[in-house]
């Protein structure tokens, strides 16, 4: 044991993996848990802020014994947690129960000397161990858990063996969330940040917000991260102090610009000290300045924003509707994945569709269920008590946190007949003169010429969607009538173990989607049936091996 010794890492020896992965039973997301304990949103996040504080993420030898390795490391203190992953070699999160282990453990490491290079003494949490001669291999290898999403063809071979539509859209929700394990490490990636940003201001906070804390998200998509300088979860400002701090006296031109420049002095402070950070970006012209990059030891996509408190808010009303009701996150989830194997969402910026956007209107779907499903944005607002109470920059957010309080009607809706009732919705929606509004809840008159017009939860005057163009909307139409027509017909429904059948075959190519889409999205619902038959041919000839060639969302 005393030829172990940590290192510093002060450069990323990992890189990038997107390993396709076997599918394994996910943990109980713990996110529903604690809400069943009714927790609130923001407890939830601080539990789990705090617990990431108190971690460490270690560089391990690839036939690493894990027992020898604990044994190790508990001679700084209790270990809670710990669990090991691959990313181009093996990785390890340890979480001791008190934060004096981190210090002790600080103590104890050495910065390593590397030939031909200097490395920055910054003294981080991402540390490498170095394991000296040859290790016998007769201990049992640990555990390593899977951090990349199934792929499209894994999905569609786990879809066939099941028995329903519902079956189908809740076994997708459990292959493609979140586990416990990752959204460690994405609050982990937060906090090694945090120590990064703390050279600058001491006292911040990097907070992850949209689908990393809103439920909705899927292995796999990036960690949107908030600097906050001031504490967004403080209730109120301090009275009746005579002393206000010098730093934030300090005047810049705007809001705007003063944003603008502490993300560029992070930004640069990340690119030249942050171990393990890649490819940094300063976006900072953007309508939410952020700093991009790549997290090398963790695999995660990065962006960080600054005075961005709506959208933690809007993180929040998210998490509370997937908490409201199971059907929300299957029905998200579903449509989610049915958009991303369409090419109507796409990794890339640009005129399409956003997952967020999908999300509202997947909620506003459900709001206008008879009975409802969801209660609209103004309900959770005169639901909320005195504590609740938040306004950002003029904008009223406030909404209900306790959720015993919300009283849902009965509605008994299968996941199937809601999925066939969202794409007949949207197939026929007055996209050209209605506006999608979740605070209300009902269509409202579109106050702009924009292809689509999704209010923004709580700062009302922005489109959410205000990048969608004409086309990429009419591809969106064109496949949602497709898709409920599809979901008519018998065949669809025969259960078969080699070709999709149900939801799976949703995900097949479709024969609207290419050229010429705009003229056939005029036609009604019911379609050519030249059409019929193309679609039903795809549906049992090209099988599997189709969706296969798509790979990996
Ligand atoms: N957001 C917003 N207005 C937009 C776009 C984004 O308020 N026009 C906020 C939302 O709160 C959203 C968050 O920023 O959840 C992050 O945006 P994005 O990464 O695009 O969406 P996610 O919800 O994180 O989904 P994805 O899994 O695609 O990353
Ligand atoms: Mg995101």
């Amino acid at each position: 044991l005393d030829k172990f010794s940590l290192g510093l890492e002060t450069q990323a020896q990992i890189r990038f993996t997107s390993t396709t992965s076997a599918i394994k039973a996910q943990t109980e997301n713990k996110t529903a848990k604690a809400a069943k304990e009714s927790k609130t949103f923001q407890a939830i996040q601080e539990e789990r802020r705090e617990a990431a504080e108190r971690s460490v993420l270690i560089n391990c030898p690839p036939k690493i014994n894990e027992k020898k390795f604990l044994d190790y490391l508990s001679k700084h203190g209790t270990i809670n947690k710990h669990f090991f992953y691959n990313s181009y070699g093996a990785n390890a999160v340890v979480e001791f129960s008190s934060r004096e282990s981190i210090a002790s453990l600080k103590d104890s490491i050495n910065i390593p000397a590397v030939e031909h290079e200097a490395a920055v003494p910054f003294k981080s949490r991402l540390l490498s161990l170095k394991w000296p001669g040859s290790q016998s291999s007769n201990h049992p290898m640990p555990k390593f858990k899977e951090q990349s999403p199934a792929s499209i063809s894994e999905i569609t071979q786990l879809l066939s063996e099941q028995d329903s539509i519902d079956e189908q859209l809740q076994c997708l929700t459990e292959t493609l969330q979140l586990t416990e394990e990752n959204i460690s490490l994405r609050f982990l990636v937060c906090s090694l940040l945090r120590d990064i940003a703390g050279a600058y201001f001491p006292e911040c906070i990097i907070r992850p917000f949209g689908s990393s804390v809103n439920s909705f998200g899927k292995l796999g998509c990036d960690v949107d991260m908030i600097l906050d300088l001031n504490g967004i979860y403080a209730t109120s400002q301090k009275k009746g102090s005579a002393l206000s701090l010098e730093y934030q006296v300090k005047r810049g031109a705007s809001e705007r610009a003063v944003t603008q420049s502490i993300l560029s002095v992070i930004g640069k402070c990340v690119d030249q000290f942050g171990p393990g950070c890649v490819g940094v970006q300063n976006i900072l012209q953007a309508r939410c300045p952020l700093v991009r990059f790549a997290h090398q030891p963790t695999g995660f996509q990065c962006d960080l924003t600054a005075n961005n408190r709506v959208a933690m808010k809007s993180s929040e009303l998210l998490f509370l509707y997937g908490q409201l009701d199971p059907r929300v996150r299957h029905l998200v989830f579903g449509v989610r994945c049915w958009a991303r194997a369409h090419s109507i969402t796409s990794s890339i910026p640009g005129a399409w569709i956003t997952n967020f956007s999908l999300t509202l209107m997947v909620v506003f779907f459900l709001q206008q269920r008879n009975p409802p499903i969801l209660p609209t944005l103004d309900q959770l607002k005169e639901l909320a008590g005195p504590s609740d109470k938040c306004v950002i920059e003029g904008n009223d957010c406030t909404i209900v946190s306790d959720l015993s309080k919300i009283a849902l009607q009965q509605n008994t809706d299968t996941l199937e007949k809601l999925l066939q009732e969202f794409f007949e919705f949207y197939g026929n929606f007055p996209f050209n003169k209605a506006s999608i509004n979740i605070r209300k809840g009902k269509e409202q008159t579109k106050p702009e010429t924009t292809a689509l017009y999704i209010q923004n939860p709580f700062e009302t005057t922005l489109n959410i969607s205000k990048n969608v163009n004409a086309t990429q909307l009419e591809r969106f139409v064109a496949l949602s009538r497709e898709s409920a027509w599809l979901l008519q017909q018998k065949e669809i429904l025969k259960q078969s173990s080699d070709s999709p059948w149900g939801f799976a075959a949703l995900l097949l190519p479709s024969v609207t989607s290419g050229a010429g889409v705009k003229s056939r999205s005029k036609r009604k619902l019911e379609p050519a049936s030249s059409r019929i038959k193309n679609l039903l041919d795809s549906l049992k000839i090209k099988g599997g091996e189709t969706v296969a060639k798509k790979g990996s969302t």
